[in-house]
């Protein structure tokens, strides 16, 4: 990948000459000058999903800019890189090849002299055989009773994505029901081993490196509750409800896994880009092999919507173009995810991942500090409780902050009058976020009293950004395809930003730290050797503990 510094480009200096003539433009009045502007900026996903990108402050001619500053940062040669398997996880040496996971063609494709396809499909062929077992009643616990519990043991990666996508799609899940563990605080994995029978239960134990202290603690607490409620300590019944998934295959021997309970994970897929392998065995087991295909159909079809389109319909492209617009030119620090959907509560926080560690950095792909802005602070919830929460700040708050809606057109369940509700709602926030309140609206509440007073109050200003994204229909395709397209933003920002969007040092010195600390809070002296802010804590952790 080349490495162009952005504010070096031609395209960056029009852009902050080009901010200066619109920043003060309302949004109502691009409407009022360009009424079909909604033709313009609105795309459509094979039917499946519909953007519609024309509440935003920007015009033709900021696209514009924005896609020449796509070509001055060589973004359709990074793509192909991506796609090609180049190693492009430049910092780890990796290729990044979650795209071949969802590509179920036979073409074939290349991390260094290793053709990685026939190695998906052979993985792929062995879970579907795997979870068909397990569903169907096949796969007995060691007293011969059907699986009725999947716990699925890990974090980050290996948690946020396989767990959103089982909540998002509960109405197409059977009769298995799916827990996840993942945080150390030993109240979330007591929560849920209470609510299971080892007789029936079988635990996933998913951790790329498996060396992961949250999920190989949990693990090993998981396995001793075993022995202890089934009185047997008996490697050959263990195999009967441990699984793995994992790059580290010894080490998951050494735990007491078995070879053949262990599914692979590969060092060229990242683990917030891992659902569409393994680690999304929860999902398959949740959702049967079926659907999970149908989950990859739509990434896959997303992929080549993004690989072969050009800048001007491509929809990736076109998210990541407007983040880096508020970001770098508006100066915003937070985007926000609002789906309009009960069941996709997880997504935000799957895409705090995704983003955040993703593009979180502060060292350019030439190892130097940067001077421009990389990485929005994402945060969200459903609508509606945002609206009776934390909305009051969209609307009249001092900070800019651009928001994501998202609903899907037709619900999964039959309550049509809640539906149609609930999509008044997220049109009517979308819309008095940008137009902002009238003197109508005005007119009609406390009318007698001082109103020149109350009007400074009660009006709302509006020209807050927000894309609006409609789901036809919640479905394994049309969520595989969402996902899939927010991979891909994050990687068009990663690339035209300049940084490396595929590792994350960043998250190493806090476990080293902890490890550290953990053996001064477990021994019987008092600690100096920190700054005293944290000789004090761990100190007073100690002394107040009860044993
Ligand atoms: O610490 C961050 C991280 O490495 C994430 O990138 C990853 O998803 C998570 O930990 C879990 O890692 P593993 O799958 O190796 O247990």
């Amino acid at each position: 990948m080349k490495n162009i510094n952005p504010i070096n480009t031609d395209a960056w200096k029009k852009l902050q000459q080009h901010f200066i003539e619109i920043k003060n433009i309302h949004i109502k009045n691009f409407f009022d000058k360009f009424p079909n502007r909604y033709k313009t900026m609105f795309r459509n996903f094979q039917d499946a999903i519909f953007i519609d990108f024309s509440k935003n402050r920007l015009n033709e001619e900021t696209l514009n800019l924005l896609f020449q500053l796509c070509e001055e940062t060589h973004l359709r040669s990074a793509i192909n890189a991506m796609f090609e398997g180049k190693k492009i996880n430049v910092t780890e040496n990796r290729s990044v090849l979650h795209t071949a996971l969802r590509n179920r063609t036979i073409h074939p494709i290349f991390s260094g002299n290793l053709n990685v396809m026939p190695l998906i499909h052979d993985e792929l062929n062995r879970i579907k055989n795997f979870s068909d077992t397990v569903i169907q009643g096949i796969w007995k616990g060691y007293t011969e009773k059907n699986i009725t519990d999947i716990v699925n043991i890990g974090i980050g990666g290996s948690d946020l994505g396989p767990k959103m996508v089982v909540e998002s799609l509960k109405d197409y899940q059977n009769h298995l029901k799916i827990h996840f563990v993942s945080n150390i605080d030993g109240s979330h994995i007591k929560s849920v081993l209470d609510q299971v029978n080892p007789e029936t239960t079988l635990f996933i134990v998913v951790s790329k490196t498996f060396n992961t202290e949250e999920t190989l603690f949990n693990a090993h607490y998981a396995k001793e509750w075993f022995f202890k409620r089934t009185k047997l300590k008996n490697i050959k019944i263990l195999a009967k409800h441990f699984i793995a998934v994992s790059e580290n295959i010894t080490k998951t021997i050494s735990f007491g896994i078995p070879r053949e309970n262990i599914f692979q994970f590969w060092d060229w897929v990242g683990g917030r880009y891992s659902l569409w392998s393994a680690v999304g065995l929860s999902i398959v087991l949740s959702l049967g092999f079926d659907n999970f295909l149908s989950l990859l159909d739509g990434a896959y079809n997303m992929d080549q919507h993004f690989f072969h389109n050009e800048f001007y319909n491509n929809i990736p492209v076109i998210l990541a173009l407007i983040s880096i617009w508020y970001m770098n030119f508006f100066n915003t620090e937070t985007e926000a995810i609002f789906p309009y959907d009960q069941n996709m509560i997880n997504f935000p926080f799957y895409l705090q991942q995704a983003v955040m560690e993703s593009n979180g950095k502060s060292i350019n792909r030439l190892g130097k500090r940067v001077q421009w802005k990389t990485c929005p602070v994402i945060w969200g919830s459903p609508g509606t409780n945002g609206q009776h929460a934390f909305y009051q700040m969209l609307h009249q708050g001092t900070t800019l902050i651009p928001c994501d809606f998202i609903i899907s057109i037709t619900p999964n369940h039959t309550l049509l009058e809640h539906h149609n509700r609930l999509t008044a709602h997220f049109i009517a926030q979308t819309r008095a976020l940008a137009f902002g309140s009238n003197d109508n609206f005005l007119k009609c509440k406390y009318h007698n009293q001082d109103k020149d007073f109350l009007h400074i109050f009660q009006s709302l200003q509006g020209n807050h950004p927000s894309n609006s994204i409609l789901l036809n229909h919640l479905n394994p395709f049309s969520l595989g395809s969402l996902i899939a397209l927010y991979e891909h933003k994050i990687f068009v920002q990663g690339v035209i930003l300049n940084i490396f969007s595929f590792d994350q040092w960043g998250v190493e010195l806090g476990k080293q730290l902890a490890s550290e600390i953990y053996a001064d809070i477990t021994s019987s002296c008092s600690t100096i050797k920190y700054d005293t802010s944290t000789n004090n804590i761990i100190n007073l952790c100690k002394k107040r503990k009860k044993n």
